[in-house]
């Protein structure tokens, strides 16, 4: 699989402070998932193999097994009144990432790119945006 010239388009995430909860595990857990972004993309460009997107979609589905449940134990702790939300948005992620463990095993071409496309919304939608939103709630609870 090639993505032609479009590959060049593709820009390497690095982590910033901007990016930060404000929880060191947490940061350092979203770090994981920039660190598969980032994977997944230098190995996009060099033509994709289903073993690869295979170890990818159990990096990101033990990342979510292990992430969700620590965020999610911190916001109830914090009383965080948008929790059940939030656990519904990462119920999405869970499912679709058992989607594309499904359409990898059926070896479906299309898999490896909207895996890609799929991460990286998810970090500028759910951990730039979404994720931010109990950051200060957060940060208060643990000062106490
Ligand atoms: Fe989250």
């Amino acid at each position: 699989m090639s993505l032609g010239d479009d590959s060049k388009l593709i820009i390497k995430l690095e982590w910033c402070s901007e990016f930060s909860v404000g929880v060191d595990e947490l940061d350092q857990e979203h770090r994981q998932i920039l660190s598969v972004i980032n994977l997944i993309q230098a190995n996009l460009e060099e033509g994709v193999k289903s073993p690869f997107v295979s170890e990818c979609l159990t990096l990101l589905t033990r990342y979510a097994k292990e992430h969700f449940a620590h965020e999610e134990e911190l916001m109830r702790q914090c009383g965080y009144p948008g929790i059940e939300a939030h656990i519904e948005i990462h119920r999405s992620y869970r499912k679709k990432v058992v989607e594309l463990c499904q359409r990898t095993t059926s070896r479906d071409e299309a898999v490896p790119l909207e895996l890609l496309s799929y991460v990286t919304s998810w970090w500028n939608s759910h951990i730039l945006s979404e994720d931010k939103a109990y950051s200060s709630r957060l940060k208060g609870s643990q000062k106490l």
